[in-house]
């Protein structure tokens, strides 16, 4: 059906006008001949006053936020037309050619932003690539405009869904994805050597792909991951945490869930020095206040205990390096252009700030592939030519904008097979209430650079275990009390053997034969055995070790032992007992 609505409608390419309008245009406007000749070949190509080909691109910007959307296009489209200002100023970049921007107003809302952009291509001239911001639009135009073979590049959407080569196929990010940091905490597991973690996230669509691919990462490296899902109230979320013994935490919430969290952890005592939080490092810097109006039943005292020496992973959007990157400017000199631009008003409360350095990027990004482009073309085509089903065209863009390689103002600008932004991570600790840049990480080569802030841990420690260890030990009799009891039992032996030679000897005595002394004889043995054994219980003491044959066997004969002269004693006691109680019955 699209292809029924779309066909009759299509604009109609270029070459295809017809040849009698070149030469009336040839005759009548008495034209250069060079210039006559652009008009042959696109007729929507106008030249600037200086001989500057237009080539033209087409922008979506949400400038209001509507219901929960991002308002990002307040600070991106200024930085955008930042950025044109510059490449066009500039000569080593598309010489010859004046970039041309066509901008329109998305709210965030997918509906009209399919309206824009059936805008952008049935009218004016042809647009060689599109801009698009905030996720749910991006996800419609990514999907569409590839039926116009049109690449499309996003400066502010950060959906992990969005990284599928086969439903976005011509989609490219400045925006890093959500994904992103999953590397940087896994490698930070294997550095702590966790080996089992726990993650817990509220049940959105951003979260839960989140959380699936750090799954996935962990399961490669041997990192045992359980998933604890909530919706709205975690208490419950939060307790099985507690009960299954969640050492290494990694939360992936939006704010106000964040603080219920936190109290939650604070009322099952998940903090502190047993405990390890890795919470997403772009809620404001002392998220962790409780609001008034969301009733948390935790004080700001215990909220700032919970949240102390948790970690955030962000990535990062504003270079801090000195050197400036191909647009000759740094990150710093970028911040303080826009914020120029924007008549210094106050930036902290518009959307899409710290998303500018994105955008400013996404737009050379798009120059430069331009100007890939331009050199890696065939003769006789020009880049003034691209219509909507030049094929060849289309696929020299894509390979161009794939093979981005440049230093922009958010850091280095590289794109990964499936269109992601390969960007810097950030990683954050709190301490002492104030969160400190503990270390970046390098997504493309997975290595971490230190700052001079050290991470710091509870009691200074070092970074706790990640579940309650299990340790065997060997519990010993002091040699003291073993040699106290020996002697003792020694004794005891030795009485035994006395009582014995004084039975045997005075075995002829009426007193002694009356006594039964075979009975006597077998409780003396009985208890001498008895008093042998204690040698054997207080084995192994300090000092002597046995090995694990020799204690089975020690095991086994001290209980027979103690068995054995256990049956004869008081056995033959019980004879005894009976013998006087027969006697004493029968008279
Ligand atoms: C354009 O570049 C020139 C130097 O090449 C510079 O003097 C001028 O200020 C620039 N203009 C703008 C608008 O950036
Ligand atoms: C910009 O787009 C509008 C329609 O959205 C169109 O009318 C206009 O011609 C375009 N201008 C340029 C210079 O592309
Ligand atoms: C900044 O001020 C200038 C001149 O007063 C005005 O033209 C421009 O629109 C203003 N820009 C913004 C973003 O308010
Ligand atoms: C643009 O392309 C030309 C070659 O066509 C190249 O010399 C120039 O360095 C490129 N500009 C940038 C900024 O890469
Ligand atoms: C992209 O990079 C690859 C490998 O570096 C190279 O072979 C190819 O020619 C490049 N393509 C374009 C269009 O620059």
């Amino acid at each position: 059906a699209r292809g029924c609505a779309t066909r009759p409608m299509r604009a109609p390419p270029a070459s295809s006008w017809p040849p009698w309008r070149s030469q009336l245009l040839l005759l009548l406007l008495i034209f250069p001949l060079s210039s006559a000749f652009f008009g042959i070949s696109s007729e929507e190509s106008h030249t600037d006053d200086d001989g500057r080909v237009h080539l033209h691109v087409g922008g979506v910007f949400p400038m209001e936020a509507g219901a929960g959307g991002w308002p990002g296009g307040q600070a991106c489209l200024p930085a955008v037309e930042m950025a044109l200002e510059h490449i066009n100023n500039k000569t080593d970049v598309l010489p010859g050619y004046k970039l041309h921007l066509n901008q329109s107003n998305s709210k965030c809302q997918p509906g009209l932003a399919i309206q824009e952009l059936y805008k952008f291509v049935y009218e004016g001239p042809n647009k060689l690539m599109l801009l698009a911001g905030c996720s749910p639009v991006t996800t419609v135009i990514a999907e569409t405009a590839p039926e116009w073979n049109l690449v499309v590049i996003s400066y502010g959407a950060s959906s992990p869904a969005l990284s599928d080569r086969a439903r976005f196929p011509r989609l490219f990010r400045t925006h890093p994805s959500a994904n992103m940091q999953n590397p940087t905490r896994v490698d930070l597991f294997e550095m702590f050597k966790w080996k089992r973690i726990s993650i817990l996230q509220s049940v959105e669509e951003v979260f839960t792909t989140t959380a699936k691919d750090l799954e996935e990462l962990c399961k490669k490296k041997g990192i045992r991951a359980e998933r604890q899902s909530f919706y709205g109230d975690p208490t419950d979320a939060v307790r099985t945490l507690a009960r299954q013994d969640a050492r290494i935490i990694v939360g992936l919430f939006y704010v106000t869930e964040a603080r219920r969290v936190l109290c939650q952890a604070f009322k099952q005592g998940l903090y502190g020095r047993k405990y390890v939080w890795f919470f997403i490092g772009w809620y404001a810097d002392t998220w962790y206040e409780p609001q008034p109006d969301e009733h948390l039943s935790c004080t700001r005292e215990e909220m700032r205990k919970a949240a102390e020496f948790h970690f955030t992973t962000e990535s990062i959007m504003l270079s801090k390096d000195v050197e400036p990157g191909v647009s000759g400017i740094t990150g710093r000199q970028f911040e303080d252009m826009l914020r120029k631009k924007l008549n210094n008003t106050d930036v902290a409360n518009l959307g899409g700030w710290p998303e500018a350095p994105l955008a400013y990027d996404a737009l050379w990004a798009l120059a430069l592939a331009f100007n890939c482009t331009r050199s890696h073309l065939k003769a006789p085509l020009k880049l003034e030519d691209f219509t909507y089903t030049n094929l060849g065209m289309a696929q020299l863009l894509f390979d161009c904008v794939k093979n981005t390689s440049f230093k922009g103002v958010s850091g280095n600008v590289k794109f990964s097979d499936s269109g992601d932004r390969i960007a810097k991570t950030q990683i954050e600790q709190l301490q002492g209430g104030r969160y400190v840049v503990v270390g970046r990480y390098d997504n493309s080569f997975h290595k971490f650079t230190w700052t001079e802030d050290e991470i710091r841990w509870p009691q200074n420690k070092g970074p706790p275990p990640d579940s309650t260890i299990i340790r065997e030990s060997l519990l010993t009799v002091s040699n003291g009390l073993y040699f106290v009891v020996c002697l003792l039992a020694f004794f005891g032996v030795v009485l035994s053997v006395a009582c014995f030679i004084f039975n045997t000897k005075y075995g002829y005595r009426g007193v002694i034969v009356q006594s039964q002394p075979q009975c006597n004889n077998i409780l003396l043995a009985g208890s001498a055995l008895c008093s042998a054994s204690l040698f054997l219980m207080g084995l192994p003491a300090e000092g002597i070790h046995l090995s694990d044959a020799e204690f089975t066997m020690l095991c086994h004969s001290r209980i027979s032992i103690l068995m054995i002269g256990f049956t004869f004693a008081y056995g033959s006691m019980f004879a005894k007992v009976w013998i006087v109680h027969r006697i004493g019955a029968s008279e």
